[in-house]
């Protein structure tokens, strides 16, 4: 499969040059690429240019297990990262990009000969990938796709096959999904945007490049949301006059959901960088909420509402269509940590539910501890609460995600065209 989103001029070195710093920002000093893509460095780029880097980045990391095997059968010392992500780079564009071939070595080349560090190492670069390049282009293996650690995950909590399908989601570039503020505009915006309506509401969107270009988007009539991630608000089944609060609710998708809905929102996040976006996507939504910097876990506020979603930080290993880079910048070790949190948030985030009113707990995570487990602990010390099971299909989600307890456990394949991974309970106060 060729990536075919952006090219750039063969022989274009500021564009591979931007990829090597995404690349490196997001293995080597685990920051996200959307982050280290807003750096001025980057933004200063033409927008093509902008536009290859993104693409040459994503391409690499959707492969990078396999990219990786290809190298070690090829190295016999293990080369410095800056000269490891040049290399990754070269491979990505000999077989899964539009780069003429002798323009993915020549600029390997010249990327590993500009700068002293590597440039010793020119040599092995073109020798490596003249070598990859006679060999041809390697069979897709979902196994190769995910770290071995976290495949091993997926394979014992969710069986070989499905762990093989939610790694073959990995390789895949996914389409773009929008929520509408109006249901009522769904029909109009599913034809304007030459969009497949899913169910619960999802418009999926084939085109591609930047959304904000779309029609709709100055309207605020949608905003950028996976079909899974709209799920979990849609539970809650708010109307206008009830009360909700989004625990940990930047950039936002699920608040704009809740006010759309009519209800009374707060959206708290201790991130107040973060919360700006919160803010700019409810005025362009032309909804509102109240937005709180706070600690969701010590928020001193005794305020009950009829509803509270918490949708807590995790580990995101269920977010790697759009952002490969989490499955690599994961250790085992956070999902322990993250647990802890999650325990600490879902405890005060339960405090804050009026007698009888709902909470919904979601994390965009494919690991039982942070979704199954987390939620039978908590209701082994939490007698006051149960689960309200969700109905079959209810909210959008495919009725293969429900669990015999009545929660959600959505698995990237388990939609065509795939969608996030995402664990989603109902709890109810009694
Ligand atoms: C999974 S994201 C939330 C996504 C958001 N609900 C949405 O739909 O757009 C997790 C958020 O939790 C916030 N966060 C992490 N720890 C927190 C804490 N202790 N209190 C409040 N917010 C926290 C992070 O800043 C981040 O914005």
């Amino acid at each position: 499969m060729t990536d075919t989103t952006a090219s750039a001029r063969p022989d274009d070195l500021a564009a591979r040059r931007a990829a090597l710093a995404l690349l490196e920002a997001a293995l080597s000093r685990r920051a996200g690429i959307d982050e280290a893509a807003s750096s001025l460095k980057i933004q200063a780029l033409e927008p093509r240019d902008r536009a290859f880097a993104r693409a040459l980045t994503l391409a690499a990391l959707r492969r990078l297990g396999v990219i990786d095997r290809l190298l070690a059968a090829r190295l016999n010392r293990e080369p410095p990262d800056r000269v490891r992500h040049i290399l990754r780079l070269g491979v990505t564009q000999l077989f899964w990009m539009d780069t003429p071939d002798h323009a993915a070595v020549s600029t390997s080349v010249a990327l590993a000969d500009g700068e002293r560090a590597t440039r010793p190492f020119k040599g092995l670069v073109n020798a490596v990938l003249r070598g990859l390049l006679r060999d041809g282009a390697p069979a897709d293996d979902p196994e190769a796709l995910a770290p071995a650690w976290l495949m091993a995950r997926w394979t014992s909590a969710w069986g070989p096959e499905s762990a093989r399908a939610i790694a073959a989601q990995i390789a895949a570039e996914p389409a773009t999904d929008l929520t509408a503020r109006d249901n009522g505009d769904l029909e109009v915006l599913a034809a304007e945007l030459d969009a497949v309506l899913l169910p619960g509401g999802t418009l999926r969107v084939a085109q591609r490049g930047d959304p904000a270009a779309w029609p709709g988007f100055a309207e605020g009539r949608w905003w950028v949301q996976d079909a899974a991630a709209a799920v979990p608000a849609r539970l809650l089944h708010l109307n206008a006059g009830q009360t909700a609060l989004d625990l940990c609710a930047a950039p936002g998708g699920k608040t704009l959901q809740m006010a759309a809905a009519g209800a009374a929102v707060t959206a708290v996040d201790r991130s107040a960088e973060r919360l700006k976006r919160v803010a700019e996507n409810l005025a362009r939504m032309a909804v509102s909420a109240e937005v709180v910097a706070a600690d969701a876990g010590d928020w001193a506020d005794a305020r009950q509402f009829d509803a509270v979603l918490l949708d807590a930080p995790c580990s995101a290993t269920g977010t790697f269509r759009r952002h490969p880079d989490v499955l690599w910048a994961a250790r085992p070790g956070d999902i322990a940590k993250l647990a802890a949190v999650q325990s600490r948030l879902l405890d005060s985030a339960a405090r804050r539910v009026v007698a009888g009113g709902v909470l919904v707990y979601c994390v965009c995570s494919l690991e039982p501890e942070e979704g199954e487990g987390q939620v039978s602990a908590f209701l082994a010390r939490n007698p006051d609460f149960s689960t309200d099971p969700v109905a079959e299909g209810e909210g959008g989600a495919p009725a293969a995600s429900r669990t015999a307890e009545g929660w959600l456990r959505l698995l990237p394949h388990q939609r065509d065209g795939g969608q996030d991974g995402f664990f989603v309970a109902r709890l109810r106060r009694n």
